[in-house]
């Protein structure tokens, strides 16, 4: 058996037209034109791909995209100004620092100063509290696609086992309780579990997000499960050229999986769309409107 490939490309651009779509009606309907600003700092290649790719997106959704490019040498108290003033900028509906920062800035002192209301990353310890008590939050991008490819594959996820490998704040912790929220058995599993292949087999959704090039292998996978990988390791070619690789060994996993991601074309494009999303509910809060329902 073969399993569904989960088109997570033609999933986030549903997202992003019904984002178009909800961008269009608060212009006309209450004149807010929702706006992000995203800081870059330095000159990581992929940070600046990923910043590329969130500007051009912000802009054919129709929002006004505030890009700040500083130098990577910047000091942690100009950072700091920096963000006191997007949060000052009533303009500014969401504010996005890409991550990695450099050493000499303290990612959590970065986040701490974002306001929780514009905080579209949903890194902020506020986000994180009120995500994790079942409040409602600015919840992390990737994990919410995660989410949100996992009910387009099965349909209703109530009761279903997720595994969840790896426990970072920007993925596994926020993944973890999203899927709890969303009535799942949750396991958080890491580096220390033990006998890790045993407790990913008995996930019916496996959520990935190690970080680690092809560590889930096929027999790490309870038959017709969904696979949801969140990995993207770049590799070199045998032609001197580059491609890229997920957490799961994709041609193991696809023979045993009912459903899962491919990489390129899972994840990677989710996390751009639920942006625009939480941008979108950002400034509807600060309007006062109830947010759109998007997903
Ligand atoms: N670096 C890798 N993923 C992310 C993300 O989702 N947000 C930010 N700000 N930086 C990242």
């Amino acid at each position: 058996m073969s399993a569904r490939i989960i088109d997570g490309k033609a999933i986030a651009e549903d997202i992003r037209a019904q984002a178009a779509r909800a961008v269009a009606t608060l212009k006309t309907v209450h004149g807010i034109e929702p706006g992000i600003a995203v800081v870059l700092v330095g000159e990581d290649p992929a940070s600046q791909v990923y910043v590329r790719n969130k500007d051009a997106a912000v802009k054919e959704a129709g929002m006004r995209s505030f890009q700040h490019t500083l130098d990577a040498a910047t000091s942690q108290d100009d950072l700091l100004a920096l963000i006191a003033r997007l949060n000052a900028d009533p303009a500014v509906h969401g504010i996005l620092v890409q991550l990695p920062l450099p050493e000499q800035i303290h990612t959590n002192a970065v986040i701490a100063a974002i306001d929780p209301a514009k905080d579209v990353d949903g890194f902020h310890i506020i986000n994180a509290g009120l995500l994790a008590t079942g409040q409602a939050a600015l919840v992390p991008c990737t994990p919410t696609g995660c989410a949100i490819l996992a009910e387009r594959a099965l349909g209703d996820i109530t009761g279903l086992e997720v595994v969840v490998v790896g426990r970072s704040n920007i993925v596994g912790r926020p993944a973890a309780q999203l899927f709890l929220n969303r009535n799942c058995t949750v396991t958080m599993a890491h580096s220390r579990t033990r006998d890790l292949p045993a407790v990913c087999r008995r996930a019916d959704i496996l959520i990935a997000a190690v970080g680690r090039k092809e560590m889930i292998r096929g027999d790490w996978i309870k038959p017709g499960a969904c696979v949801i990988d969140v990995g993207i390791t770049r590799v070199p070619r045998e032609d001197g050229k580059t491609r890229l690789v997920g957490d799961v060994a994709f041609d193991e996993a696809k023979e045993v999986a009912g459903a899962i991601t491919p990489v390129p074309g899972g994840v990677g494009r989710m996390t751009v769309a639920m942006l625009l999303v939480n941008t979108i509910t950002a400034a509807c809060r600060a309007a006062g409107i109830e947010p759109p329902d998007i997903g």
